[in-house]
């Protein structure tokens, strides 16, 4: 028979407790477990020896080890509440985003303002119901030249002035103008005709401050019952206006061109110009020619129309003070960033 001693199970309490206290982190708080709480720690064995008590004072015994046990455990529940908030708490930190946080992105470039430029002047006409067309860069001389009522002797089928594509008896060149898409468009749409088509043309020329071999023209035509020159130049002074604000206005000059009669130069009068307003070239310009509407197909007795097409380098110059072509086929995106439009 043994007793259990109130002196050293307050011993035994207040050493788990300091101990419990002591702990940490939840690995430490592990280790107190084993050595003050668990099976074998020093509170169980004398837990244990209340078998041992006589009957007499086990009600008081067990009533003396159970409060010491219930201490030893709150203090250790609680302490282990404490230690897995506080290392909840860090997780969390580690764990945390700043939602608000500026990502850092990469810059991929800048769209082309040649590309910008053609569609600014596409949606424009868009705006009047006209239609966008393309045709091939790699263009039969057919449309390039014969349909557009080139002469066979035209100076402007010379070698020095178009790429040709060998095998020369394929008679493919690279397309000199826009033009050709007047004829595809006529061919391949009904009537009535509003198209304007904006694309990639080449000439034999070197690259300067204001040539380049590859550039850009913008092509229209419009086909209807009744059009007159008085359309060709309402449409042509919208396009100014539209582009170059309400100061702006359009003039035409005589010219020959073998698939317009009349033809003229269109001139633009341009109100913001950097040395002061004044009239620039700008394209050229017509009544679509008898002879084109016929390559068609189409009867001139029936249907008429006009024509025109501008260099879009050319516009890009004189509109946003670009002085040298070089800065317009070099592909500098810092050029091209110029323009805002970042992407
Ligand atoms: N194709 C001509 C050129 O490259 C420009 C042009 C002039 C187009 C008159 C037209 C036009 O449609 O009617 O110089």
């Amino acid at each position: 028979m043994s007793s259990i001693s109130p002196q050293q199970l307050a011993v035994v309490v207040s050493e788990a407790i300091s101990a419990i206290s002591a702990a940490t982190t939840g690995d430490e708080l592990k280790q107190v477990r084993t050595q003050f709480v668990a099976d074998g720690s020093p509170i169980s064995l004398i837990n244990a020896t209340l078998r041992d008590v006589p009957v007499d004072e086990k009600a008081e015994a067990g009533k003396i080890v159970g409060q010491a046990r219930g201490e030893i455990n709150s203090a250790f529940a609680a302490r282990e509440a404490v230690i897995l908030q506080a290392e909840e708490h860090v997780r969390l930190l580690a764990e945390s985003v700043d939602v608000t946080a500026v990502p850092s992105r990469r810059r991929v470039g800048a769209r082309h303002p040649l590309n910008l430029l053609m569609e600014e002047m596409s949606n424009i006409f868009v705006g009047m119901g006209w239609e966008v067309a393309e045709g091939p860069e790699l263009e039969n001389e057919w449309f390039n030249f014969d349909a557009l009522n080139f002469d066979e002797d035209h100076p402007a089928r010379a070698m020095q002035d178009t790429f040709f594509v060998e095998p020369v008896d394929r008679h493919l060149v690279l397309r000199t103008h826009t033009s050709p898409v007047q004829i595809r468009s006529l061919l391949s749409r009904e009537l009535p005709v509003y198209v304007v088509a904006p694309g990639r043309v080449y000439r034999t020329d070197e690259l300067d401050a204001t040539h380049t071999p590859v550039f850009h023209q913008m092509e229209g035509i419009a086909i209807d019952k009744g059009l007159t020159m008085a359309h060709l130049k309402g449409t042509l002074e919208h396009l100014a206006r539209a582009m170059f604000g309400d100061g702006a206005k359009i003039r035409l000059r005589p010219n020959y061109f073998p698939f317009t009669e009349p033809s003229a130069e269109l001139d633009i009068w341009h109100p913001t110009f950097r040395g002061g307003a004044r009239w620039i070239e700008w394209g050229g310009c017509g009544m679509v020619n008898p002879n084109v509407l016929r390559a068609a197909g189409i009867d001139p007795e029936e249907y008429q129309g006009f024509a025109f097409g501008m260099g879009i380098e050319r516009t890009l110059m004189f509109r946003n003070d670009v002085a040298d072509m070089h800065d317009m086929v070099e592909g500098d995106v810092r050029f091209s960033q110029q323009f805002g439009m970042v992407i």
